[in-house]
């Protein structure tokens, strides 16, 4: 791959609010998520777990991330991925690293979403649920803690690319010579 073509990746990634019905196959999510697995984390603890909603608990999960009145737009999603930060992980590995997990987890949906995007398909990174709401409704096990959730699937017909509006490189990047 090209710096062309993943500056394209990169530019064309952005959050949908609008999906198409267009169901998204397991083998896609599966291939998404194995992707998005090469991402680094400290000591390559990878705490990070996925819970794909695609059955009949999407319509409860949706119910959930629209109660906070941030995610309107979620009916739409075919699939919700539910990212999941696993803190049993560095507990039996290294207590140390529960620091680092957060950021992993991070590393991780960002590896995701540009995955998803490179085989065509759309996300919305949705925060702001009620977590221990979301657990229960999901049968989640203690230890693991959501973060925030992927809406996954194919954009709907004329969802146009916005332009990104970012921060200058000069106010993100000082070079400490
Ligand atoms: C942790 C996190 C939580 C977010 N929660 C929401 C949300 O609840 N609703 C929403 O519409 N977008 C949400 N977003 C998407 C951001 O608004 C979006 O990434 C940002 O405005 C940049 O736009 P872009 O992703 O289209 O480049 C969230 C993004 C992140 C990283």
């Amino acid at each position: 791959m090209t710096t062309a073509q993943l500056k394209e990746l990169y530019l064309v990634r952005q959050s949908c609010r609008s999906f198409s019905d267009r169901p998204v196959a397991r083998e896609t999510i599966e291939e998404i998520c194995s992707l998005a697995g090469t991402a680094p984390s400290a000591c390559n603890l990878q705490p990070w777990r996925v819970y794909a909603v695609t059955g009949e608990k999407l319509p409860v999960v949706k119910a959930l991330l629209k109660a906070r009145g941030k995610a309107p737009f979620v009916d739409d999603a075919p699939a919700v991925l539910v990212i999941a930060e696993d803190t049993r992980a560095s507990q039996a590995s290294n207590p140390a690293l529960s620091y680092f997990a957060p950021y992993d987890v991070g590393e991780f949906t960002a590896c995701l979403v540009l995955a998803a995007k490179a085989a065509g398909l759309d996300t919305c990174i949705l925060g702001w649920h009620d977590e221990p709401e979301l657990k229960e409704k999901l049968g989640l096990p203690e230890g693991i803690s959501v973060p925030y959730v992927v809406a996954l699937g194919y954009a709907a017909g004329g969802y146009e690319t916005r332009e990104k509006i970012r921060k200058p490189e000069s106010e993100i990047l000082s070079f400490c010579d």
